[in-house]
C-alpha cells in the first residue's frame, strides 16, 4: 500500500495519537514505540512544549571532560556527544595544558548583531545619513522592547548602516548592535529589529524585508591560550620536540589548505558543540558563526594558531565567536541544561564563553598531537571495536571480550563480531 505522509492537524494531536499514526506509517512494533516513550530526564510533556509534532524524546550520552584549569579555576565540562574518543581526548589535552598553567581565556562581551534590510531606495547613501541622524530614536524604539535587558545594563549599543550594491539593486542594511548580556540574544535582537522596521521605512521611504539576527557574531569573540611544556608532550617513541614539530606542521597544513582547515575546525567543534548541547544552546548558530568567522579574511582558515615560544614550548591560541546564552529558551527549560551549568559552576555567559574557547583549543591540541604522531586509528580502535560489537547486537556482557578479540585479529566488522560472539557463547555453553 502506498504511504501518505500528509497528516492534517498532526500538531494538534496528543503525543499518544501522533505516535499511533507514526506507528502505523512506519510499521513500528510496541517495543519500538516504548523506546520513544522513554521519559529520560526531559520528560514527554516538557519536550512537547519545546517543539512541534513531538512523538518522543531522544537520549544521548552525557559525559564530563575533566582536568580543566581555566583562568586559574578548576572546571569539569559536561558534554553531550555520540562520537567515541572526543571526551577522553579533551580530558587528556586539558591535563597537558594544566602542565603549563592551564588555559587563559578572555571574552569580548555579548554584542549581538541584528540586521534590517531596506530596499527600493534610489538614494541609498542619502538614506544612510538620514538613518544615522535618527540614531537615538532608533535605539530608544528598540530598547523599549526589552526593559528587563535595559535594567541589567544591556540594550542597543550602536547603529551602523551599510550600502550593498549589485547590478540589479541597492540595499541599505542597518545593523543594530545589542548587548544581550547573559542571553544568546536571538529572540531579543529579532524583536528589536522588527520593532524599528516601521520607523526605518518612515525615515527612508524604502521597504523593509528581513529583520533578523546575524550569526556572524564578530563582536562576541573568545580568545584563549594554552602553553604546553615540551617535556609534557613526549610519549611512546616521540620526544617533546618531535611532537611540537608535528603539531606545527599540522597547523601549517591547515593554514595553507581549506580542505584541511575544514577538518581542523571540525575537530574544534567536536569539543564545542557537545558543550552547547549539554547547556541547551543552539549549536547550529554556533557552527554557522564559527565557520563564517574562519573565512573572514576571504579564505577559509583554521580557528587556532600554534607556535613555539622562546623556550621551545608549545603555545596554542584560538579566536572565534561564541554565540551562547544561559538564560531563556532550552537553557532554562531542559533540566540538564541548568545542571550542566551547575556542574561547571557557571554564572555568566562570559564564563561559559571562556570555557568554550578553552574546550575548542584543547580539542584541537588533542587531535593535532595524535594525527601528527601515531595517527588516529590506534587510539580509536578500542572504542570503535566496542561500538561495532554493540551494533552487531552482542549482549553487553560479551562486548569487551568481542572487542578485544577483533583488535587482536585486526578485523573490526559487524560480521566478525557476530562470529566471535557465537564462538564465545558456544565455549561458555560447553563449560556450563
Ligand atoms: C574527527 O571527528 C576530528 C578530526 O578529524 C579533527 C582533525 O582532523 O583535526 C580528528
Amino acid at each position: 500500500m502506498k504511504k501518505n505522509s500528509r497528516f492534517p492537524g498532526f500538531y494538534k494531536l496528543t503525543i499518544q495519537e501522533r505516535v499511533e499514526k507514526i506507528k502505523e506509517f512506519s510499521d513500528l512494533s510496541d517495543e519500538e514505540v516504548n523506546l520513544l516513550f522513554n521519559k529520560g530526564n526531559l520528560g514527554l510533556e516538557k519536550a512537547n512544549r519545546m517543539i512541534e509534532n513531538v512523538i518522543g524524546t531522544f537520549s544521548m550520552p552525557f559525559a564530563v571532560a575533566v582536568n580543566f584549569l581555566i583562568n586559574d579555576r578548576d572546571y569539569v565540562v559536561p558534554m553531550v556527544i555520540e562520537e567515541p574518543s572526543v571526551v577522553a581526548a579533551l580530558s587528556f589535552a586539558a591535563k597537558l595544558a594544566r602542565e603549563g598553567g592551564g588555559f587563559t581565556s578572555v571574552y569580548s562581551g555579548s554584542i549581538t548583531t541584528g540586521q534590517i534590510q531596506i530596499t527600493d531606495l534610489k538614494d541609498p547613501f542619502g538614506a544612510k545619513v538620514e538613518i544615522l541622524k535618527h540614531r537615538e530614536e532608533i535605539i530608544k524604539t528598540a530598547n523599549d522592547k526589552d526593559p528587563l535587558l535595559i535594567s541589567l545594563g544591556g540594550g542597543v549599543t550602536d547603529v551602523e548602516v551599510r550600502v550593498l550594491k549589485d547590478s540589479t539593486e541597492s540595499l541599505v542594511i542597518v545593523h543594530l548592535y545589542v548587548d544581550t548580556k547573559d542571553a544568546m540574544g536571538a529572540n531579543t535582537v529579532n524583536t528589536m529589529c522588527e520593532s524599528v522596521a516601521p520607523l526605518l521605512e518612515k525615515i527612508t521611504g524604502g521597504k523593509v524585508y528581513l529583520r533578523i539576527i546575524s550569526n556572524l557574531s564578530d563582536r562576541r569573540i573568545v580568545r584563549s591560550k594554552c602553553k604546553v611544556p615540551k617535556d609534557a608532550l613526549k610519549f611512546s617513541n616521540f620526544t617533546g620536540e618531535e611532537v611540537i614539530e608535528g603539531i606545527l606542521k599540522a597547523y601549517n597544513f591547515a593554514k595553507l589548505d581549506p580542505y584541511r582547515a575544514t577538518t581542523h575546525n571540525k575537530g574544534i567543534m567536536n569539543g564545542i558543540d557537545p558543550v552547547l548541547i549539554a547547556t541547551g544552546n543552539d549549536w547550529r548558530a554556533q557552527e554557522a558563526a564559527a565557520h563564517a568567522y574562519a573565512s573572514k579574511d576571504g579564505k577559509y582558515k583554521p580557528l587556532t594558531v600554534w607556535e613555539k615560544d622562546a623556550n621551545g614550548d608549545l603555545v596554542g591560541t584560538i579566536e572565534m565567536p561564541v554565540l551562547v546564552g544561559i538564560v531563556g529558551g532550552a537553557t532554562k527549560v531542559h533540566p540538564l541544561a541548568q545542571l550542566s551549568l551547575k556542574i561547571m559552576g557557571i554564572k555568566s555567559v562570559k564564563e561559559l564563553a571562556e570555557v568554550i574557547g578553552a574546550v575548542g583549543l584543547g580539542q584541537n591540541l588533542a587531535a593535532l598531537r595524535v594525527l601528527s604522531t601515531e595517527g588516529l586509528q590506534k587510539g580509536h580502535m578500542r572504542l570503535h571495536a566496542r561500538n561495532i560489537a554493540s551494533t552487531a547486537g552482542i549482549p553487553d556482557e560479551y562486548v569487551e571480550q568481542v572487542a578485544s578479540l577483533m583488535i587482536k585479529e585486526g578485523i573490526i566488522r559487524v560480521d566478525k563480531a557476530k562470529e566471535l560472539y557465537e564462538m564465545l557463547r558456544k565455549k561458555t555453553d560447553k563449560n556450563s
